[in-house]
């Protein structure tokens, strides 16, 4: 799986996200050999910058954050397709301009006419840059090659606002054109729940309500809300990260088998299970919410989120939120789903359990088994990527004592190849045209349609 010749555009190239995640990630499909010579890179910004300059503020990010090893001969290449084009987003004369730039791209370096444009902005600027690619000719593929747009969460901040930005990009751009970004499902682990699930036979029997007692899904993350009070504030753990990773997490462990691993067959065992999500009759009692406090992390005093720059005194948004669902579907009718999300935890885990029943009938004393809990099968998500197992085991000894122990799997120990970045999978396929794991509208309004209840 190798790109074909085109051209990645982006706006927002000054963000973090470009700097820690996209430009290191376009280096390690190059570093990898995943990405065609002609490769051609265009940022897009207000800085007054040269072609030079942003090769540079590129060069400085792969250094800095890319997975993979520096190498000059691969960076000497890809820098060779480095361009900038300076404006604003308002600017008709930029927009122009970029068309030139990638139309004198294709001749020079023979992308053949195919663009993939990367909105890495607020939301709010959606209308303006799609409406911009429009009037410029960029979006419209009719002289040959492809066009693709791709954006990232949010999607809106509720299901009338996720409405709107999809009228605002299907106006333009063909819904097969758009590439929506959730992360999460670039990641290696949580691929790997399809290969659990559906490559295997000893989990299919178990994995229902017969034998689930109930599913926990956690994201915690030390780091706090960092530079971004702009964008948290009025938005809350629950429609940053639940509405669209933690559902697509629960998609994946909940759904029935696809027919096959295509878009289309995946999206719809997704779909179909997140309409059946209910949350609980009684939201308050249902749901829980909380915001950090000023307190010590790693050794270091950190802010309450109050306290952080930027967020009002009084806001009311919360940094960490709980809600249990259920999925009224026969294999999961009365077992619930916790989901739970937060700021300012203890440390950074996310992970899936599944929690099993206890054993019918124990024939031990009482006492024995006082350090047993239920069997469970965790899937780690991160950091520490694996899936464990725990299980009941005797205690070595003359006593008949049985205690919890942990069967496990760890990608450290099981593959040398270290797992690539979610966001050098992601871009791969964007370039690719492989649409699986992006979330189609549909999804998204699900997962609004789920949480829009939820004050
Ligand atoms: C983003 C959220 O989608 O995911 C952030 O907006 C969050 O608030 C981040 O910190 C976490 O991503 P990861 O890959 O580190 O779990």
């Amino acid at each position: 799986r190798v790109a074909g010749p085109c051209v990645l555009v982006m706006f927002g190239v000054t963000g973090d996200l470009a700097r820690k995640k996209l430009m290191p990630a376009i280096y390690d499909l190059a570093n990898r050999g995943l990405l065609p010579p002609g490769f051609s890179f265009v940022g897009f910004a207000r800085r007054d910058w040269e072609d030079e300059d942003f090769a540079q503020v590129t060069y400085r990010a792969v250094k800095e954050y890319a997975r993979t090893p520096f190498r000059d001969a691969v960076w000497q290449q890809l820098s060779e397709g480095v361009r900038f084009v300076s404006g604003s987003f308002s600017d008709d004369e930029a927009f122009d301009q970029l068309a030139s730039c990638v139309m004198r791209l294709d001749e020079e370096r023979g992308t053949g006419g195919n663009y993939a444009f990367y909105l890495s902005i607020p939301p709010g600027q959606f209308p303006t840059v799609v409406q911009q690619l429009k009037r410029s000719g960029l979006s419209d593929p009719s002289g040959g090659g492809w066009r693709r747009v791709v954006i990232e969460k949010p999607f809106g901040h509720d299901l009338a606002s996720a409405r709107e930005l999809n009228d605002i990009l299907e106006e333009v751009f063909p819904a097969d054109a758009v590439f929506r970004i959730d992360h999460y499902l670039g990641k290696e682990t949580v691929q790997n729940i399809l290969a659990l699930r559906f490559a295997n036979e000893m989990y299919e029997p178990i994995w229902n309500r017969g034998y689930v007692d109930h599913v926990q899904i956690t994201m915690a993350e030390d780091i706090g809300i960092g530079g971004r009070a702009g964008y948290y504030d009025g938005i809350g753990a629950a429609r940053d990260v639940i509405q669209n990773h933690l559902l697509q997490l629960l998609a994946l462990v909940a759904m029935e088998e696809p027919v096959a691993f295509d878009a289309d067959s995946l999206r719809m065992e997704k779909e179909k299970v997140l309409s059946a999500v209910r949350l609980p009759a009684d939201i308050a009692e249902g749901t829980a919410r909380g915001q950090y406090s000023a307190g010590w992390q790693g050794g270091r005093q950190v802010h309450g989120f109050l306290e952080e720059d930027g967020i009002p005194p009084d806001s009311r948004t919360e940094t960490y939120a709980a809600l249990r669902l259920g999925v009224d579907t026969r294999r999961w009718a009365g077992v619930p789903f916790y989901l739970r999300a937060g700021k300012r935890l203890p440390r950074r885990m996310t992970e899936i359990a599944l929690i099993f029943q206890r054993a019918p009938h124990l024939p031990f004393s009482a006492t024995d088994t006082e350090e047993l809990g239920q069997n469970a099968l965790v899937i780690r998500i991160q950091p520490d990527e694996g899936i464990t197992v725990r299980f009941g085991s005797k205690v070595p000894g003359t006593a008949m004592e049985v205690r919890d122990v942990n069967m496990d799997f760890a990608y450290g120990e099981s593959f040398t190849e270290s797992s690539p970045e979610a966001y050098e999978r992601l871009l791969l396929d964007v370039l690719i045209g492989d649409p699986p794991l992006f979330p189609r509208q549909a999804e998204v309004e699900l997962g609004w349609r789920i949480l829009d209840p939820v004050e």
